[in-house]
């Protein structure tokens, strides 16, 4: 790789041997035309964001084979697309992303039922929290207490980073052999992966998922400066709390009524991403609407996604939440709440 000198200052950078793209105007429009006929693959799509995708995506064109564990939901979830978009091509196969072979499956399944025989996009969707796994206060074992600690159960891990990691590693595989369109172009070859606010700011209490989290955007960052050499482009989103059955809690106390995220802004986030083919190498971070005072055209616009590049604003945002939550709760109820949430304690939240 070479090195430039591109920055002002003169130091060195290597944004542009990256390909990675400007930061994203997220209050700009865009056009989701691109989005018509592409075969996208979706790791977990049948719940939640990963469904919210399908379901937006096909209202747009878009083809979509969905791996999953919860077969129940992913099949009638097809079956819903398939009435509604009867010209479009949407199939489920089970996978449990901890599983090489699953997803290697996963991947043949949906080159083989895709329409043009190609996919263009794959999100790693697929993730879980685990919130009594009890990783931050190691028990004697049960069965042999002279043994030391129980083995810790590390289930987070194995679907946040191992799955997601087989899943990258197949979308680097066969992205790049998607070749070109009528019109001669490339086609798109884009992996969106699933980050949280979890990636970029600890959450007390669920120490794997904030590990898991974190890893992928280990995975994000060091794969941006690699995987335009296949073609490939790598974005994220960065989700803060957003109501989904990921959640066992739900809506309960949860920031103790301060705001969440929306789903439509996580579905806007990843379409933007999806659709805008010029967007490389970048992470959105989805936050509870605010309204920001804009400096250079004295507007207040309406932010809900927030460029990675500008991170801090968005961390400082978050602890502006916890200062919200102090005010409309008191530390007690937050302390409390907290504690109901991540099991530290408490009935609350189970
Ligand atoms: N909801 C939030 O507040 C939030 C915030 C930030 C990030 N996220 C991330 O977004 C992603 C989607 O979560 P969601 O909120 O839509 O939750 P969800 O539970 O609705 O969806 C997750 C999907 O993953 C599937 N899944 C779980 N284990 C699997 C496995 N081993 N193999 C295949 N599929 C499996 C589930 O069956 C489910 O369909 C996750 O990676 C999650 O960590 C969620």
């Amino acid at each position: 790789m070479v090195f430039t000198t591109d920055h002002d200052d003169g130091s060195w950078s290597v944004v542009s041997q990256c390909r990675q793209s400007p930061p994203v105007d997220t209050t700009a429009p865009y056009s989701t035309a691109s989005l018509a006929g592409k075969t996208i693959l979706i790791t977990g799509g049948a719940s939640g964001f990963g469904a919210a995708f399908a379901r937006h995506w096909a209202k747009h064109g878009s083809h979509v084979v969905i791996g999953d564990v919860n077969d129940t939901l992913g099949h009638s979830l097809v079956a819903d697309l398939r009435s509604s978009y009867p010209s479009q091509s949407f199939h489920y196969q089970h996978c449990d992303v901890t599983s090489w072979s699953d997803q290697l499956s996963l991947f043949k399944f949906a080159l083989a039922n895709s329409p043009t025989g190609v996919i263009e996009g794959v999100v790693a969707g697929a993730g879980i929290v685990d919130m009594d796994n009890g990783f931050d206060s190691p028990r004697r074992s049960s069965t042999n207490p002279d043994s030391g600690p129980e083995e810790p159960r590390l289930k987070v891990l194995d679907v946040n980073l191992t799955g997601v990691a087989y899943t990258v590693h197949l979308g680097l595989y066969y992205l790049p052999k998607n070749g070109t369109r009528s019109d001669g172009q490339q086609r798109d070859r884009h992996i969106l992966l699933v980050s949280s606010i979890a990636g970029i700011a600890p959450l007390p209490g669920q120490t794997e998922y904030t590990a898991s989290k974190h890893a992928v955007m280990g995975l994000f960052r060091a794969l941006r400066g690699t995987s335009w050499r296949r073609g490939v482009r790598v974005n994220c989103i960065n989700p803060y709390f957003v109501d989904t059955p990921l959640l066992p809690t739900s809506g309960v106390a949860i920031l103790a009524g301060a705001p969440k995220a929306e789903l439509e802004d996580v579905v806007d986030a990843g379409t933007r991403l999806m659709a805008d083919e010029g967007i490389r190498g970048r992470a959105l971070c989805i936050g509870p609407k605010l309204r920001v005072y804009d400096d250079e055209d004295g507007e207040t616009k309406l932010i809900y996604a927030e460029d990675f590049e500008r991170v801090e604003a968005f961390v400082w945002r978050y602890i502006g939440m916890i200062n919200v939550m102090k005010g409309i709760a008191g530390w007690v109820g937050v302390v409390k709440d907290l504690w109901g949430i991540y099991g530290l304690g408490g009935k609350r939240g189970r």
